[in-house]
């Protein structure tokens, strides 16, 4: 039976839609201006940190969160995951960072943290911890040592909005956190990312790092009064500040993720509800249902096989396949980054083999859409299908 399930579907639903043509009926500006600054308003307040700045897409999140730790800490190492996306890890390459791996931890995707402890050290800048696709990757314990060495943890949220560790949302534990608004998220503004933090610091130098380093883009007085004072000779419109990028989003993009906002909480409800039906109904010998749910918001099913065996994992592709069930094995990034080509040469060739939970994901791992309007009895036919694989 075919269940016609894509990755994601109507995710930028018609009310949306409707919202931004009311918003070009008033002839407004496009380009950045007073709905990206409410959204940003808005978005702080729905996660709980002080300031938030939008941006146009998740990688350029990661991109200015990296450019502004070289800025503010200078460089050195980064601890991070290899089952994460590609710009977590190109973004600590871009800014001169080393970049150093642990392995996952199974029940939750995210990294092993007594691995990330025994790798800290005096030069390591900061810990990038990735909440893979839904799941809470903090603990106490990382925490508070991360507390008691005084480094900094940085929470990518890009595939977990509205997951929780302890009852607060993932993405206000950190000194920066990153969100991507790609529509395959749980929520979507077409393309869009946000840099969140607590540190005026930090934003204002996000700020200035998103439109071409300019200074006239930082809101603080006395920062900006320094720069003009500093160079007299030039024209105050025009210091920049740093060698940055153009990472703006639009008007349209901050209208969308503005109504989207309203709803998330909402959406995250039924796909909490969804991945646990699923997780319920599962084989149990064939398949891992033993996530760590607690606080966790998935925006996909995650279906690992659990024994390592390739003829079995041929014949589920082939049933999902069958029932028109898109799936991405190897989860959403493509597995285990180190076997990717853009690292040869950056890290040793051989590395990708010692973080053994991550190689299972790579060739045993799969995510299945989960949004808010799939149905129960789909639910249910694709569990008994892939019960049914032998
Ligand atoms: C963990 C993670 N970080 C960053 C990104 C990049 O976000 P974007 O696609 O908006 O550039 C993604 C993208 O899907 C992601 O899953």
């Amino acid at each position: 039976m075919k269940l016609n399930w894509p990755l994601m579907e109507n995710n930028i639903p018609r009310e949306d839609l409707d919202r931004v043509i009311e918003f070009l009926k008033t002839d407004p500006i496009l380009t950045q201006s007073k709905n990206v600054k409410e959204f940003e308003k808005e978005w702080s307040e729905w996660l709980g940190v002080k300031y938030s700045v939008f941006l146009n897409s998740g990688s350029s999140a990661n991109i200015l969160t990296m450019s502004a730790m070289k800025y503010l800490y200078g460089i050195g190492e980064i601890i991070l995951p290899p089952l994460t996306w590609v710009s977590d890890i190109s973004s600590v390459i871009f800014a001169g960072f080393r970049p150093v791996f642990v392995d996952i931890n199974p029940r939750t995707l995210c990294m092993n943290d007594d691995q990330v402890i025994a790798k800290l050290n005096e030069n390591t800048k900061a810990v990038f911890l990735t909440h893979a696709q839904g799941f809470n990757g903090l603990s106490e314990k990382l925490l508070r040592v991360l507390e008691e060495k005084k480094i900094p943890l940085l929470e990518d949220v890009c595939e977990s909005h509205g997951a929780e560790f302890k009852g607060k949302k993932l993405g206000s534990f950190g000194l920066v956190s990153n969100f991507s608004f790609y529509f395959a998220h749980h929520m979507s503004t077409i393309e869009g990312g946000m840099v969140c933090t607590n540190n005026e610091k930090i934003y204002q130098i996000c700020r200035m790092l998103r439109s071409h380093g300019l200074v006239r883009e930082t809101t603080n007085e006395e920062l900006s009064q320094s720069y003009i004072h500093d160079y007299p000779e030039l024209n105050p419109e025009f210091i920049f500040a740093y060698p940055a990028y153009n990472m703006r989003n639009t008007e349209i993009g901050a209208v969308l993720g503005r109504n989207q906002l309203k709803r998330l909480d909402e959406n995250n409800i039924n796909r909490r509800k969804n991945f646990k039906y699923f997780l319920d109904n599962l084989d149990p010998e064939k398949y891992q249902t033993d996530f760590e749910l607690e606080g966790s918001c998935n925006y996909a099913f995650n279906l690992v096989i659990k024994n390592s065996d390739i003829e079995f994992c041929e014949r589920v592709m082939t049933r999902l396949r069958e029932m028109g069930v898109e799936f991405r094995r190897g989860s959403a990034g493509g597995g285990n980054q180190l076997r990717q080509p853009y690292l040869k040469g950056i890290v040793d060739k051989n590395e990708y083999k010692i973080y053994p939970v991550v190689e299972h994901i790579h060739f045993y791992g799969f995510y299945i859409g989960n949004y808010p309007g799939l149905e129960k009895e789909n639910i249910l036919r694709l569990c008994k299908a892939l019960n049914s694989v032998h």
